[in-house]
């Protein structure tokens, strides 16, 4: 075909329609409705499967899978909220950004910057070119895109979870006899169960957020077991504005035990 300019092209591309085209209403309206349809008649099918041939009880399963597998537990502490494995890839980012120096660029920065090429794109990319051999940068952007979604989505799968540590372990890592005495074994469970380890690390366990300090050497504060139990209970009482939640549903007993835990803490025992 010979080399046209973009003015050729248009007036023959109108030709086209004139002469072969179908217009918008109703043909393509009409595709689209059925299309739509089908669609959502599949999923309410499912749905419908799902329902009638799964029990009232957890676990019962149907044909597509149990309704719930287990009873929800309104007080629990230790929850850890995974998202479906779809969304691997973006909670293994929030992972991978630490809280508070690159947290802006993963959330507000990178997001911005893709979007603004995206909307770029049509004005960037203006050739004409269709095959996938022709155009190596969109090719290699878009395998990078695979790839980099693919990693970060089995990262996410592997990933271990921060309460999935038990006590006796914080108490190895950081060279506490915990078999020897009670309640600084039960601080220990207490501290690994109540969740502390979703921000602060301990002995190399548990993950940093929200600007948590590392509490592996926090006896070495000296501040005592009193402060401890107040601290815990509710640190806004001590330090008003502070980040870090309280945990008044824990009992006297867990908090001193907690308390004992945090004053033994000193770093290699
Ligand atoms: C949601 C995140 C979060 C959780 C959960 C959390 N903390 Fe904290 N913690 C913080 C932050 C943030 C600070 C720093 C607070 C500040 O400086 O005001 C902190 C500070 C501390 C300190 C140091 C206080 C000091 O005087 O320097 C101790 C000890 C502590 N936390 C213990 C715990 C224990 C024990 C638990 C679990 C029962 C826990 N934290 C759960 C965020 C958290």
């Amino acid at each position: 075909m010979a080399k046209l300019d973009n003015r050729e092209r248009y007036a023959r591309y109108k030709e086209d329609v004139e002469k072969r085209g179908k217009p918008f209403y109703p043909y393509a309206m009409f595709h689209d409705t059925v299309m739509s349809l089908v669609v959502v008649s599949v999923i309410t099918a499912l749905a419908a499967i799902w329902y009638f041939t799964s029990g009232e009880e957890p676990g019962d399963a149907g044909l597509l899978g149990p309704r719930y597998t287990e009873e929800a537990d309104p007080g629990t502490t230790s929850f850890v909220p995974r998202p479906d494995w779809y969304f691997f890839f973006l909670f293994y980012l929030l992972r991978i950004f630490k809280w508070p120096e690159s947290v802006i660029l993963g959330t507000v920065g990178i997001p911005t910057i893709l979007l603004i090429l995206l909307f770029a794109l049509p004005f960037i990319d203006r050739r004409r070119e269709r095959r996938l051999v022709r155009r190596p940068v969109a090719v290699v952007a878009a395998l990078l895109v695979i790839a980099s979604m693919g990693i970060l989505t089995w990262e996410g799968a592997t990933a271990e979870e921060p309460s999935a540590t038990a006590g006796s372990v914080l108490c190895e890592a950081n060279d506490l006899d915990c078999e020897g005495n009670e309640e600084l074994a039960l601080g220990a469970d207490v501290f690994a169960e109540a969740g502390c380890l979703s921000c602060h690390v301990y002995a190399g366990e548990g993950a940093q957020n929200i600007g948590a300090p590392e509490l592996t050497t926090v006896g070495d504060l000296g501040r005592g077991e009193e402060y401890w139990v107040e601290w815990v209970r509710n640190p806004q009482a001590i330090r008003p504005g502070s980040p870090m939640p309280g945990f008044p549903n824990l009992t006297e007993e867990q908090l001193q035990a907690v308390a004992v835990f945090l004053e033994a803490s000193t770093g290699g025992g």
